[in-house]
C-alpha cells in the first residue's frame, strides 16, 4: 500500500503552508501544494490566472491538479482554499490522503491576511465583509474534513504536533 498523504485543507490564512512546509520536513514527506502546481502549469500567477482568466478557469485546472496530487504517496499537500468547493477534489485527495482541515476564526484570517496582497477573493475593498461571507458560504464543506485542527491559539510547532498525533493513530 503506497504512503498516505497528509491534505491540508482550510479558508485562506489559516496557516496550511507555513504547517505543511514544518510538517513535510518533520515527517520526510515531500510537499506538494496545489497552488504552486497551477502557477507552474499556468505559467502566470494565480492573481493573474483571476484576472485574465476568471476565477471558472482557475477552478477547472485546481481541479486538474487535485487529482494529479491525489496520485502522489508519502507528501502533505498544501491546498488552496477553495479546493473544498468541488466535492471531486475531495473525493480524489481522500483516496489515498487523510485530510485535515485547519480552522482560525475571521479576527485572526483577516490579520493573518492582511499583510499579503496575491489572494484575489480578499484583494477587495471590504475584506472583513469577504471573509466572513465566504466563510459562510463554504462552512458545510470544510466540515467533511477528516479532523479539524483550531490553529488560532497555538504555535506552527503545536499545529504539527497535533496533525503527527491524528495522523499516528
Ligand atoms: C483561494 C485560496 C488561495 C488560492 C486562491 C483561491 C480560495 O489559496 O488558491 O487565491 O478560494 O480560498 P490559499 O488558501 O493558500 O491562500
Amino acid at each position: 500500500m503506497d504512503r498516505k498523504n497528509i491534505v491540508l485543507v482550510g479558508f485562506m490564512g489559516t496557516g496550511k503552508t507555513t504547517v505543511a512546509k514544518a510538517l513535510a520536513r518533520k515527517l520526510r514527506m515531500h510537499y506538494v501544494s496545489t497552488d504552486a502546481l497551477i502557477e507552474k502549469r499556468e505559467g502566470m500567477t494565480i492573481a493573474d490566472i483571476f484576472s485574465q482568466k476568471g476565477e471558472g478557469h482557475f477552478r477547472d485546472i485546481e481541479a486538474k491538479v487535485a487529482a494529479e496530487a491525489a496520485g502522489s504517496s508519502g507528501a502533505v499537500i498544501d491546498t488552496g482554499g477553495g479546493i473544498v468547493m468541488r466535492n471531486e477534489n475531495i473525493a480524489a485527495l481522500r483516496k489515498n490522503g487523510i485530510v485535515v482541515c485547519l480552522e482560525a476564526g475571521p479576527a485572526d484570517i483577516l490579520e493573518r491576511t492582511a499583510r499579503a496582497a496575491h489572494r484575489p477573493l480578499l484583494n477587495v475593498e471590504d475584506p472583513k465583509k469577504a471573509v466572513e461571507e465566504l466563510l459562510k458560504a463554504r462552512a458545510a464543506h470544510y466540515g467533511k474534513a477528516d479532523h479539524r485542527v483550531d490553529t488560532s491559539a497555538l504555535s506552527v510547532d503545536e499545529v504539527v504536533k497535533k496533525i503527527v498525533e491524528i495522523v499516528r493513530n
